[in-house]
């Protein structure tokens, strides 16, 4: 969902940095091949993820949602030479889709693949991270964080993709909605918890940049 006007939002993304050939294609196989093929970050808001994380330039990244490798090598664009990038997935059948791009994008050495449940994996990761990319189920984002929280070097920053929900955040929310319960939950967190700073932006389906004090 785009929360700007169709022409002022290809206006921005006309005077944005273009998406590079190898992600244009894994942006084609994935629509071709994969299901819902929407859940990919996509060229703009991928062009973001890589100039904070080329900003940032981080040693351990930790993304929790790899789904096709989208925006794990968007964030891998900016780790420092000797880094490091740690992504999580449930579903096991992405898992050499996502090894054919890693290797083509030439962080294949990088970039380390964990297959399972992010909330039994990520306890289990011993190193600090700079840069986290929160981008799976909503309901386990409260989880995620604290999870996270206490694994962030001081200065590092939590992205929190789709924190907008298309709108449904500040509209009535049903009463099995569970992921707009979570997310309502998690923006407040978010906001109000003194361990972080927190600016959410409207992009896309809402991106909050968070940096750890
Ligand atoms: C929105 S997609 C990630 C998109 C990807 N970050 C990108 O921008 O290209 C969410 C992914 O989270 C995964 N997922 C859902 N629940 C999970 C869990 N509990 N642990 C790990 N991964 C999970 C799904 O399998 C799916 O591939």
């Amino acid at each position: 969902m785009h929360f700007i006007p169709e022409k002022l939002d290809t206006y921005v993304v006309n005077h944005s940095q273009k998406e590079p050939e190898l992600l244009q294609q894994l942006n084609r196989e994935t629509y071709q091949k994969i299901l819902q093929p929407r859940m990919l970050s996509g060229a703009y808001q991928g062009r973001v993820l890589s100039i904070i994380s080329k900003l940032i330039n981080p040693k351990n990244i930790l993304e929790i949602g790899t789904y096709t490798g989208y925006s794990a090598i968007c964030l891998a664009e900016g780790l420092q030479k000797n880094g490091a990038l740690h992504t999580i997935d449930i579903n096991e059948e992405l898992e050499d889709f996502q090894r054919k791009y890693f290797n083509l994008s030439g962080y294949g050495e990088q970039i380390h693949q964990h297959i399972g449940d992010a909330t039994t994996i990520i306890p289990n990761l011993n190193q600090k991270f700079d840069l986290v990319f929160i981008d799976a189920d909503k309901p386990n984002y409260p989880t995620y964080f604290d999870l996270i929280i206490n694994k962030m070097n001081s200065g590092g920053v939590i992205l929190s993709d789709n924190v907008l929900w298309s709108g449904k955040v500040i509209e009535e929310v049903d009463t099995d909605d569970i992921s707009t319960k979570a997310l309502l939950k998690y923006n407040t967190l978010l906001a109000e918890d003194p361990r972080i700073e927190t600016v959410l932006l409207p992009i896309r389906d809402g991106l909050t940049i968070s940096r750890v004090i």
